[in-house]
């Protein structure tokens, strides 16, 4: 088994180090973070991810997994070094190396031995070479480094059986050496491993971001022609599904793409790829979708109802996808924004959601109208008027349509996520309006 660091103990370096740990390997997660460090060495994870922190408690007692703000101990005698840092959005777009570099400059001044450094953060292509020239520069030994790219494909809410359990690892090295060292690694998580050049391993985080963001936008455009026809795009998406050619995932139509991966991937290849003198006409179509299908339930609902002012609104479901409580680029605060300008009174409800969004949106009044975060579901809805729902929590897709109209004074509902049948809600007496049905 292997000594590995990984710097950066944030969202992937910490699910990264975990699941490292779990192999059988002997981790050290190290950031400059103090007090993030200091907790999670007592086994609490600073952020929301199902079965992390029991893994983590497990492998923290087992003896395999560390935390330090010591650089100089975590790079001290590894077999290698993966650098999960955040790479931020810049205002054009691109992605922001700041992190990235100031680590590699910190490698570089500390490691006495040949290493082998690993970029998992979303990066440009060619990321992985400029960092290479750059740690040749600033090394203070006399030592041999490769800079290798290993993206990661974990999804929020799902991180673990993703990295755990994915359909493949991507490595991309410039020699064989690195190669066989990435492939020791995985070699326990028995998984496909793909080894590709270093731009092509970047290439294809980005792209299969991309074309993810596409099947949604997609389908999303469908919905919209499917809803004009009186089709059901829920009909649609079961037979579509059926077909291996077009894969049986991320057909789900509803209030579009958020979070903090699609959205800014395909601003960043969008990027690139202008820089590269190229244009990527799809990915500037899904974005266009997107943007626009983030505001269908509130234009449904303007067209509807007409007048928001006065009106008890319930929103359940804040964060861009359930088992989160990430609400970054989430289609809910889009629609907040437009229904307390309308003077709405909203009444939000999210079972991990809500102190993020009250940090956005703080309880009270915002113009005309006003917000306040319920502790519970039926609260939202007790005398609500209108009810949106923004993500597909368990608790809010096991509501029986009966509840809506026990607890609502007038059950009108519009559902970003197709969550409930339209016979069960009409035999119900409600109001119910969805996406592409
Ligand atoms: C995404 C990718 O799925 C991961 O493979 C990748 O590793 C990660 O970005 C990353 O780059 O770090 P994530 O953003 O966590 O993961 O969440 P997704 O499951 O991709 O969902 C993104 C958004 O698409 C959510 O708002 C979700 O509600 C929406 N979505 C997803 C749909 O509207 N329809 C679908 O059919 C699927």
């Amino acid at each position: 088994m292997m000594k590995i660091a990984v710097a950066g103990a944030g969202y992937v370096g910490l699910v990264t180090g975990v699941c490292f740990a779990e192999m059988g390997h002997h981790v050290i997660c190290v950031d400059k973070d103090t007090s993030k460090i200091e907790s999670m060495k007592t086994g609490v994870s600073p952020i929301f991810e199902p079965g992390l922190q029991e893994l983590m408690r497990k492998n923290i007692s087992a003896g395999r997994l560390e935390f330090t703000t010591d650089y100089k101990l975590a790079y001290r005698d590894r077999g290698a070094i993966f650098i999960a840092v955040g790479t931020p959005e810049r205002l054009d777009g691109a992605a922001d190396l700041t992190h990235i570099e100031e680590t590699i400059k910190q490698i570089a001044g500390m490691i006495e031995q040949d290493s082998l450094i690993v970029i998992k953060s979303t990066v440009p292509v060619g990321t992985a070479e400029q960092m290479e020239s750059m740690i040749r520069l600033f090394l203070k030994n006399d030592v041999k480094v490769e800079v290798a790219s290993n993206p990661e494909f974990m999804s929020q809410g799902s991180a673990i059986r993703d990295t755990l359990y994915g359909d493949r690892i991507i490595i991309g090295t410039a020699s064989e050496e690195a190669e066989i060292l990435l492939r020791t690694i995985y070699e326990p998580f028995e998984l496909p491993i793909v080894t590709v050049s270093r731009k092509s391993a970047e290439l294809t985080k980005l792209a299969a971001n991309g074309f993810l963001a596409l099947k949604i936008s997609y389908m999303n455009d469908i919905a919209a022609l499917s809803e004009a026809v009186g089709a059901d795009i829920q009909e649609i998406a079961k037979g579509m599904r059926l077909d291996g050619r077009i894969g049986s995932s991320f057909l789900n139509a509803g209030i579009g793409f958020g979070g903090s991966c699609l959205p800014k991937d395909i601003k960043a290849l969008d990027v690139y790829a202008r820089e590269n003198g190229q244009e990527l006409k799809m990915i500037k179509a899904a974005r266009e979708v997107n943007d626009k299908q983030q505001t269908v339930l509130f234009r449904k609902a303007k067209t509807l109802l007409e007048e928001f002012h006065g009106l008890k609104i319930a929103v359940l479901g804040l964060t861009f996808k359930p088992e989160t409580d990430d609400i970054r680029n989430a289609a809910s605060l889009v629609n907040i924004e437009l229904l307390l300008k309308h003077g709405a009174e909203i009444q939000a409800y999210d079972p991990t959601g809500a102190k993020k969004a009250a940090a956005v949106f703080p309880e009270g009044k915002h113009g005309e109208g006003t917000i306040a975060y319920s502790r519970t579901l039926e609260q939202a809805l007790e005398g609500a008027d209108v009810c949106f729902i923004f993500t597909e929590w368990e608790e809010i897709k096991s509501l029986r349509p009966a509840l809506f109209k026990r607890l609502m004074h007038s059950p009108y509902v519009f559902d970003g996520r197709n969550l409930f049948d339209l016979q069960e809600m009409d035999d119900a007496g409600i109001k119910y309006t969805s996406i592409g049905r």
